[in-house]
C-alpha cells in the first residue's frame, strides 16, 4: 500500500516513477477562486526532502528545465465514481507528470497533501526524489473532521494556532474549534465588552501570563485557516465554565459581587443565573460579537459540566443561546449535555463524556433532528496521557495510546444512534496540563493523524499495522519541520 495518512479510498499503483527533484505547479482556472493555491502547493511540496517546487509565473522567462509538471485543475468528474463530496479529488502520476483534479479547490489541496506523502526520498546523493506511478481517487467518509483546542486554560496565540492548522490540514482535517473562554480566561476580544479580555486574560493554569486573541488576530487566523480550507468554529462556554466573566461583572452574580480570578483546574463550580437582569444582555453581546467576527457558519455555545443548576433553568439557557446564535446568523453547536434540553433541528451536538451509561437523551435528540459530532474522550481527548508515567496531560478518561485513537468505529460509539445523524469526528486537546507549544504538539502527534484517518478513511481501508508503518514515515516530515511529537512505543520509529 502507498504511504498516505489518512488512507485514500481508491489507490491503483503503476509500475514506473517520475522524478520530482524539481516540480513546476501549473494551476489551471484557479485564479478567480483560489489564487493562492498554486503558491501554497509549491511551498508544501518544497518542504519535502529533495524536492524544489515552483509555480509558473507567467512573467518568468526561465521555467526550470527538466522539471516535472504538476497540473492542478478543477473537474466536476474528479474523485471516486458516485462521490458527491465537495472534497473529492483524483491524483494521477504517470509518464506525463502529475495531474490533480478536483471538484472544488479544497480537493486540489487534499491532492497536494497526498502527493507530498507519496514522495520517495533520494536513496543516494545522485538519485532524485521520485514518486511512483499511481492513480488515486479519494473522498472523505465524514464532512466534519475537527480538532478542538482549549486556549482558555493555557493560552496559545496566533503563531502556535497557525502551526496547528498546518498540521491539521496536512491530514485533511477541516475544522479548528477554539475553546475561547473558561473559568481561567477570556481569550477573545469582545468589542461590546472590552473589559472581558482586559481583566480576565492575564493568567493561565500553567502560571504563564495568559493572553487573548484580538479581533485582528482572529481575522488573521481565519485567513490562514481559509487558505487551507479549514473552518474555525469559536466557542464561548456557558452557562458554566464562566468564572472569567463573573470575575469581571459582579452583576452576573446573585450577590452582586465579582468572583476572584481563577487559575486552578477544578471544573463545575461557576455558573450564570438566568433570571438576573444582566445575564441575557451579556449573552447577547458576547455571542453577537463572536458571530460577527466569524467567517464560518457555526458558533459553539459550550453547555458542558453545569453541575450546579436545575434542569429547567439549564434548558432555558440552551434555548436562549441557540436563539441568540441563530439571530446573529450562525448555526449553534453545543456539548452533549445540551441534548437534554429541547433543541432546534439542525443544532450540532458534540458527544464527549464516555461515562454516562444512559445516552437515550442523545439518541432521541438525533432522531429529532440534531446532528452529532463524536469526540469520545477515551479515544480522541488528546490531553489524556499516553501511558501512566507520561509527564503531560491528565487521565480522568483513561490512558489514550496511539492505537486507542486509531482503533475505534464512530458508528459503534453511541448505542442506538442513527448512523446518518453522524456529522463527523473531532479530537480535542484541553490544556490544563499542557504548558508549552512543544507540549501541545507532543500530545497532538501522532494521535491527531490517527483520528484524521478515523474521520476520513472508509472503515475497510483502515489497518492498524499498516498505519504504524505509515505514521513512522510521517515522523520524517515532523522532524524536518521541527514539530514535537511523542515517540510512542507502539510505533517503530
Ligand atoms: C468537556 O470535556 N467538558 C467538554
Amino acid at each position: 500500500m502507498v504511504s498516505v495518512i489518512p488512507q485514500p479510498l481508491q489507490v491503483e499503483p503503476g509500475t514506473g516513477h517520475v522524478p520530482v527533484a524539481t516540480l513546476e505547479v501549473h494551476a489551471l482556472g484557479l485564479e478567480p477562486t483560489a489564487p493562492w493555491l498554486a503558491d501554497l502547493a509549491a511551498r508544501l511540496l518544497s518542504s519535502v526532502d529533495g524536492v524544489a517546487a515552483t509555480h509558473d509565473d507567467p512573467a518568468s522567462e526561465d521555467a526550470p528545465s527538466g522539471a516535472t509538471a504538476l497540473v492542478l485543475r478543477l473537474d466536476a468528474h474528479a474523485g471516486p465514481v458516485g462521490s458527491t463530496s465537495p472534497e473529492r479529488y483524483s491524483l494521477v502520476v504517470d509518464d506525463g507528470g502529475v495531474t490533480a483534479t478536483a471538484a472544488e479547490p479544497v480537493g486540489l489541496l487534499h491532492a497536494v497533501q497526498t502527493l507530498r506523502q507519496l514522495v520517495e526520498a533520494p536513496r543516494s546523493g545522485d538519485d532524485p526524489a521520485r514518486v511512483s506511478h499511481v492513480v488515486v481517487h479519494d473522498a472523505p467518509r465524514y464532512p466534519w473532521r475537527g480538532l478542538s483546542v482549549d486556549v482558555a486554560r493555557t493560552f496559545f496565540g496566533l503563531d502556535a494556532l497557525r502551526a496547528v492548522i498546518d498540521v491539521a490540514a496536512a491530514y485533511k482535517l477541516n475544522v479548528l474549534h477554539l475553546h475561547l473562554t473558561d473559568d481561567q480566561g477570556w481569550r477573545i476580544e469582545s468589542p461590546s465588552r472590552p473589559e472581558l479580555a482586559k481583566l480576565s486574560s492575564g493568567s493561565d493554569t500553567s502560571g504563564g501570563k495568559g493572553g487573548h486573541l484580538s479581533l485582528a488576530d482572529f481575522r488573521a487566523l481565519q485567513d490562514h485557516a481559509a487558505e487551507r480550507f479549514v473552518r474555525v468554529v469559536p466557542e464561548i462556554d456557558v452557562p458554566g465554565h464562566i468564572n472569567a466573566a463573573t470575575h469581571v461583572y459582579g452583576d452576573l452574580m446573585p450577590d452582586g459581587v465579582a468572583t476572584d480570578a481563577y487559575s486552578g483546574i477544578e471544573v463545575g463550580f461557576s455558573r450564570l443565573t438566568l433570571d438576573l437582569p444582566a445575564t441575557e444582555p451579556f449573552l447577547r453581546d458576547v455571542f453577537t460579537d463572536l458571530a460577527h467576527a466569524t467567517d464560518g457558519e457555526h458558533v459553539h455555545l459550550g453547555g458542558d459540566e453545569v453541575l450546579k443548576m436545575e434542569p429547567a433553568e439549564y434548558a432555558r439557557f440552551v434555548e436562549l443561546c441557540e436563539r441568540l446564535i441563530l439571530e446573529a446568523g450562525k448555526k449553534p453547536v453545543a456539548w452533549q449535555e445540551a441534548a437534554k434540553a429541547p433543541l432546534r433541528p439542525g443544532t450540532i451536538v458534540q458527544y464527549w463524556d464516555t461515562h454516562p451509561m444512559d445516552l437515550t437523551y442523545l439518541v432521541d435528540a438525533a432522531k429529532a433532528g440534531a446532528r452529532i459530532i463524536l469526540s469520545p474522550a477515551n479515544r480522541v481527548y488528546l490531553d489524556m496521557k499516553y501511558t501512566a508515567d507520561f509527564g503531560l496531560g491528565q487521565e480522568w478518561a483513561g490512558l489514550v495510546e496511539v492505537r486507542d485513537s486509531y482503533d475505534w468505529e464512530p458508528e459503534e460509539v453511541v448505542p442506538g444512534l442513527p448512523v446518518d445523524t453522524i456529522e463527523g469526528v473531532e479530537a480535542a486537546v484541553w490544556t490544563e496540563r499542557i504548558p508549552t507549544r512543544d507540549a501541545l504538539f507532543t500530545m497532538l502527534l501522532p494521535r491527531l493523524s490517527a483520528v484524521a484517518e478515523v474521520g476520513w478513511s472508509a472503515p475497510e481501508r483502515k489497518d492498524w499495522d499498516d498505519y504504524r508503518r505509515r505514521v513512522a514515515r510521517e515522523a520524517h516530515a515532523w522532524r524536518r519541520a521541527g514539530i514535537a511529537f511523542h515517540e510512542s512505543a507502539q510505533v517503530d520509529w
